[in-house]
């Protein structure tokens, strides 16, 4: 167990540092990553909580190594309800800190820290902040608050449990049989592990009911899946149903403008025939674009380029449909990644609104008359949404609104029973926007 504790301490030493845990765990050794995976992420969910009781233990904070394993021990001990013994905890922790070389000489004081802690029992935890106690910054909290006076509790609570994994059917692929048993259709194959997903209006989402590694799902080879959750499930079929049919019978032309690493691109592809340029400037991030395409037998142009500098990869053409999936502070998938929280600022909900409008801006241009962007933002903060949008629509007097699924707030899977426009659900937080170019002479 002190390997396992010692790898997830690692990757919390990352966020402390600035990295997001995902650069950390595809250090850690593939046989160690999942049990990492799972013991870094109870403690991001923890950190709040780890990091008051390590104030109130610790006169001076200790060095980054001793506290990042200080920080999940602490997490851990006090998780509810526990997943270890903490005793047992206790003597592994302070295992792990005699294995390494940076932490050795804290041993005792983190042997120390734990059983204070844990003499103090839930005492311990009377002095909490309401933001310690939802995990989130105060920062945060309050921007969640400002934003959502009546949801801002079930947003917060939602973003502090893990997500369920959520599967997108492959659109062409439904009629194709197992390469492994030669009956089973994707469908057939998933019934035993899968329910359909709730208030799924194309009909191909999936929640599994345990989660697996995706080399273990039937079909992973054959792209009869991919992992998507809900709430990106829609931008797909939200900017599909506005596109209009070109009167040269050509195929669409549409933008992907900020693709990687192409969950909606691949999305959009399968459910129609489209020519479609991806763009992204991560060439990182891009070349997954080209992987997942592939596995999925299919194909789009990819350009990595600056989407906000249209003179730099725009041949002219109008796009007849354009999906922005900008940059964001991805405040919405807090449950399926808690280091965001800790990773970002305050700022940065300005600067990435800046980013937002700046890419907004330069691609309206680009969209033909009559045609549809979809703006979509993993995000729950107005300033990446509805206020960027009204702002948007204000200094633009050719962009109509057009209705579409909105706000998508993630809350409890108690909260709906059946999903609709501008849910509350089991899902992750999103907004959507969709914008019609008024056509030429239109008034
Ligand atoms: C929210 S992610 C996109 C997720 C993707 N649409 C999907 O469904 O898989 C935002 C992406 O925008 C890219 N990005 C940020 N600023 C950009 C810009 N100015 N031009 C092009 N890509 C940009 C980032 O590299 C990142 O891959």
């Amino acid at each position: 167990m002190w390997q396992t504790l010692l790898a997830a301490s690692q990757v919390l030493l990352g966020v402390l540092q600035g990295q997001p845990s995902s650069a950390s765990l595809a250090q850690v050794s593939p046989s160690l990553r999942p049990g990492a995976q799972a013991l870094a992420f109870a403690g991001l969910r923890g950190w709040a909580r780890a990091h008051a009781l390590l104030r109130a233990r610790a006169a001076r904070m200790p060095p980054a190594p001793v506290r990042s394993l200080l920080l999940l021990g602490l997490a851990l001990v006090t998780e509810n309800p526990p997943r270890y013994d903490a005793h047992t905890l206790t003597n592994q922790l302070v295992e792990a800190c005699q294995r390494q070389r940076s932490t050795r000489a804290a041993a005792g004081f983190v042997n120390g820290c734990m059983r204070q802690t844990l003499r103090a029992g839930t005492l311990g935890l009377a002095s909490l902040t309401q933001a310690d106690q939802l995990n989130l910054p105060d920062w945060w909290l309050q921007q969640l608050q400002a934003d959502h006076p009546t949801h801002w509790l079930a947003i917060a609570q939602a973003a502090a449990t893990p997500a369920p994994m959520h599967l997108r059917q492959h659109a062409r692929k439904s009629q194709e049989k197992s390469a492994v048993s030669a009956v089973d259709t994707p469908q057939a194959a998933i019934k035993n592990i899968a329910s359909p997903l709730r208030g799924d209006r194309w009909g191909g989402g999936w929640a599994l009911h345990e989660a697996v590694p995706v080399q273990q799902l039937p079909g992973w080879d054959q792209g009869w899946w991919s992992v998507q959750d809900w709430g990106a499930q829609q931008a797909a079929p939200a900017l599909l149903a506005a596109l209009v049919p070109r009167s040269d019978g050509r195929r669409p032309r549409v933008l992907d403008a900020c693709a990687a690493p192409g969950g909606k691109t691949a999305h959009l592809l399968e459910l129609a025939d489209l020519d479609l340029l991806a763009i992204d400037r991560d060439a990182d991030r891009l070349a997954r674009v080209q992987d997942n395409l592939q596995r999925l037998g299919l194909a789009a142009h990819l350009r990595c380029a600056d989407a906000a500098r249209p003179a730099e990869w725009w041949d002219g053409q109008a796009f007849d449909a354009i999906l922005l999936d900008a940059p964001c502070t991805a405040s919405g998938i807090v449950r399926r990644h808690p280091d965001v929280p800790w990773l970002r600022r305050a700022t940065d909900i300005a600067s990435l609104a800046q980013q937002q409008r700046a890419l907004l801006d330069a691609l309206w241009p680009t969209l033909a008359p009559g045609g549809a962007l979809l703006y979509c933002t993993c995000s729950v903060f107005a300033a990446e949404g509805p206020e960027q949008i009204q702002a948007f629509v204000a200094r633009n007097t050719d962009a109509v609104p057009e209705p579409s699924i909105a706000a998508l707030l993630p809350t409890s899977a108690a909260a709906t029973e059946t999903p609709l426009d501008n849910l509350l659900g089991e899902h992750d937080g999103f907004f959507y926007a969709l914008l019609r170019k008024r056509p030429t002479g239109a008034a």
